[in-house]
C-alpha cells in the first residue's frame, strides 16, 4: 500500500524507448551522459543536474534525480516513461511552474532556477506556451474572447481592436474562423486544443 509513497532511496526513474530515436529526449543519469555534439546554435531546453524533492509528510519524496535533457531549436521531442516516472514533474520544471531542488534548467537562455516568482510569471507570458490535457478555456468565453484574453494580460498596449483583430487572425491560423464567437462547449476536443494554442 505505500507503494506510491517513495521513500529516500528509490531508484531514479529511467524513460522508456517506445518512441523512434530522432524524437526521443536525452535524458540521463548522468550529466556526463548529456549530448555533447549539438548541432551549431544555442539549445532552446538545456537542463542539467535536476533534482527535483518533494517533502511528503515530512520525508524527501525524491521524484527526479540528476536529470539531464538537452533540445534544440525547432527539435520535436516526446517525453516517453511509465505512469509515475516523472513526465509531468520535468514539464511542470521546463514551464517554470514549480522550482527544482538543485540543477540547472535554461530555457530560451533563461535560466529558470534563478527566477523570482514574478519573473517566472513573465517567462510563462511571453516565452512558453503550454497546451493542457484539460484545455483551461473559460466556459463563457467565446473562443475569440479565450484567445483575446490571453493577449490582453501579454500585450496591454493593443487596443481592444487591435487584439480582437489579432486574436480572429490567430483562430482562423489554426482553421477556426468560422468558431470565433463559439464557447468552449460548443467546440470539439480538437478545436478546444486548437482554441488553447495559438499565440498571436
Ligand atoms: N505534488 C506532489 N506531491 C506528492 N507526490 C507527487 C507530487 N507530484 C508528483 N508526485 C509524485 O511524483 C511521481 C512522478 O509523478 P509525475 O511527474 O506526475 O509522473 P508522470 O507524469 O510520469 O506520470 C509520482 O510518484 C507522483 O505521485
Ligand atoms: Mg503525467
Amino acid at each position: 500500500m505505500s507503494d506510491d509513497n517513495r521513500a529516500e532511496d528509490t531508484p531514479t526513474h529511467s524513460f522508456g524507448s517506445s518512441v523512434p530515436a530522432s524524437q526521443k529526449v536525452a535524458l540521463s543519469e548522468s550529466p556526463a551522459a548529456t549530448r555533447t555534439a549539438s548541432p551549431p546554435g544555442t539549445p532552446i531546453v538545456a537542463v542539467s543536474g535536476v533534482d527535483y524533492t518533494l517533502d511528503v509528510a515530512g520525508r524527501p519524496l525524491h521524484i527526479l534525480r540528476n536529470v539531464a535533457l538537452e533540445v534544440q531549436p525547432a527539435e520535436v521531442v516526446a517525453i516517453v516513461g511509465p505512469s509515475g516516472s516523472g513526465k509531468t514533474s520535468l514539464l511542470m520544471l521546463l514551464a517554470g511552474l514549480e522550482r527544482a531542488t538543485s540543477g540547472r534548467v535554461l530555457v530560451d537562455g533563461q535560466d529558470l532556477t534563478a527566477l523570482s516568482d514574478d519573473e517566472l510569471t513573465l517567462f510563462r507570458r511571453h516565452t512558453l506556451g503550454i497546451v493542457f490535457q484539460s484545455f483551461h478555456l473559460i466556459p463563457s468565453l467565446t473562443a475569440l474572447d479565450n484567445v483575446g484574453l490571453a493577449l490582453e494580460i501579454a500585450r496591454p498596449d493593443l487596443t481592444l481592436a487591435q487584439t480582437r483583430a489579432a486574436a480572429s487572425e490567430a483562430l482562423a491560423a489554426v482553421g477556426l474562423a468560422d468558431r470565433v464567437h463559439h464557447r468552449p462547449a460548443a467546440l470539439s476536443g480538437a478545436s478546444s486544443s486548437a482554441s488553447a494554442s495559438p499565440a498571436p
